[in-house]
């Protein structure tokens, strides 16, 4: 059965120190809290990676991931880092596609699919983002945008590639405004997500890809959230930054 995880985006926040200490902090909730299969997975700056890999030796429940990587193998890209690099230090995750990124750096679907083969190439296991602004749900048409996403985005791949891949439907109009989607609401997207993935690879793939929830998820609506038969856990921006609060994200796969 599919694995379920909760992952914390800390998108830009927290310098060195205050990561080091949260993560700590995480670390030892999950050792004492968390009883269950699940997964924590912690996304973090590129700065923190390598000391946040180093800290969770030893516990296995807990993985770190970045939240970004380059297309190209390596070369002239003054700022950027690669995906080798990101597995060099032993991270396990990747965030690709995230709508800050859409949004703010012109990541569109062509890119993200380069991005994704690399990322793959380096064995790390890419966490894919889609989701539909305001307009485009308002508009109805939101199934076409996440279709889209998904067959430009990923559908390239090929069944052992696709089966590293972790989704996340993250609506836009629901990320850190405080509006979570309803769960009939990420219920229906996510159903629809896992019907595309069975038309395209089998049923057999589709029931083993996570797909998780973004979008003001808390510890209060994740309960609910979470106990929908498509959605596999969260990627948590704001309530990642407090322990208690993404830990109790965690514990409701207890
Ligand atoms: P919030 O949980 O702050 O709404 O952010 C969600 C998100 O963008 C996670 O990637």
């Amino acid at each position: 059965m599919r694995k379920k995880i909760v992952a914390g985006n800390w998108k830009m926040n927290l310098d060195y120190n205050e990561g080091l200490g949260l993560f700590s902090e995480i670390i030892n909730m999950v050792k004492d809290e968390v009883t269950g299969t699940q997964e924590a997975v912690v996304c973090s700056p590129f700065i923190h990676l390598h000391s946040l890999v180093q800290m969770a030796k030893g516990y296995n429940k807990v993985a770190v991931g970045a939240q970004n990587a380059h297309q190209a193998e390596s070369g002239a890209y003054t700022g950027e880092i690669s995906a080798k690099m990101v597995k060099s230090v032993g991270a396990a995750y990747v965030i690709l596609g995230h709508s800050e990124r859409r949004q703010y750096f012109g990541e569109t679907n062509e890119l993200l699919a380069k991005k994704t083969d690399t990322v793959l190439a380096h064995d790390l296991r890419p966490i894919f983002c889609i989701g539909e602004t305001l307009q485009e749900r308002e508009s109805n048409q939101y199934f076409d945008v996440i279709k889209t996403q998904l067959v430009e985005g990923v559908f390239h791949l090929d069944e052992a590639q696709f089966a590293q891949v972790v989704l996340a439907y993250e609506p836009v109009w629901a990320i850190g405004t405080g509006v979570t989607a309803s769960s009939a609401q990420a219920q229906e997207i996510h159903a629809f997500i896992r019907i595309e993935i069975a038309a395209k690879y089998g049923q057999e793939i589709a029931n083993n890809t996570t797909i998780l929830y973004g979008g003001s998820c808390n510890p209060k609506n994740a309960p609910e959230l979470f106990a929908q038969p498509d959605i596999d856990g969260g990627l948590i921006g704001g309530a990642s930054l407090k322990s208690r609060d993404f830990i109790d994200i965690v514990k409701v796969f207890n």
